[in-house]
């Protein structure tokens, strides 16, 4: 199959385009590399830099077929810490660097924390479906800032006592995700235990966050 992978060069992106070309299909890039970096990208891809919000060049270029998925909180290796489960990445990078994480408020706040690997089975699966929905893919459990500190002290083998500062305006106090219609329509569910891929995070760190890493 010949697919286009729209933001291809960065987290998320770059290990969709990973799994496609193990499977063997054909992988378009579409960059404007503003956050990614062609240098995640393997060789037999063909990366074309250009904002998809130019109409007359993406029309060039698309013969659009997209799935749209509502994703949780996606963590794992190659997460800027500036994503939108950047904290585990700068949690992760603050203890090897020997400093206190700092938690924003007090800390129970949750969010539901989904492994890259187990996001991209969901694209692959909702592709394979052949068929357009629209699909909540996370884990639905709530997992706090201090469970989150928790677990990265359990994976470093050390405690950790975390600085705590005034919380961000306007921050949501919960979130999870309930996925109960992939897992009936498309019959997938996570997979990675949080551990696991916390484990997983931090080794990436630690071995200097290369580009290229398999999820
Ligand atoms: N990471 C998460 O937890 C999470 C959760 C829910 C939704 N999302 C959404 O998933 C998408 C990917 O997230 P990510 O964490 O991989 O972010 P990312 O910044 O690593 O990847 C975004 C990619 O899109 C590219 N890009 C940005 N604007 C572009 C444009 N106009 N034209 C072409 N390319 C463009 C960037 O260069 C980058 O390679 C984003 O839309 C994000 O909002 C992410």
């Amino acid at each position: 199959m010949r697919v286009l992978v729209t933001g291809g060069s960065g987290f998320i992106g770059s290990h969709i385009v990973d799994a496609l070309l193990a499977r063997g299909d054909d992988v378009l890039v579409l960059d404007d590399l503003s956050s990614g970096r062609a240098g995640r990208l393997d060789p037999r891809v063909t990366l074309h830099k250009l904002s998809i919000t130019d109409a007359a060049a993406l029309n060039g270029e698309v013969a659009a077929y997209e799935p749209a998925l509502r994703l949780a909180n996606v963590y794992g290796p190659r997460q800027d810490p500036a994503g939108e489960a950047g904290v585990i990445t700068i949690f992760c990078a603050s203890v090897l660097a020997g400093r206190e994480p700092t938690i924003y408020g007090d800390g129970t706040q949750t969010r539901d924390y989904v492994y890259v690997g187990d996001a991209v089975r969901a694209f692959l699966a909702a592709g394979d479906s052949g068929r357009p929905g629209t699909w909540n893919i996370g884990t639905g459990v709530e997992v706090s800032v201090l469970d989150l500190v928790a677990i990265i002290g359990a994976v470093a083998g050390q405690g950790i006592r975390p600085a705590f500062a005034a919380p961000r305006p306007g921050e949501l106090q919960r979130s999870a995700v309930a996925a109960d219609r992939a897992a009936s329509e498309l019959g997938w569910r996570a997979g990675t235990p949080l551990p696991e891929g916390v484990r997983r995070v931090y080794r990436w760190i630690e071995s200097g966050a290369p580009d290229r890493v398999p999820c």
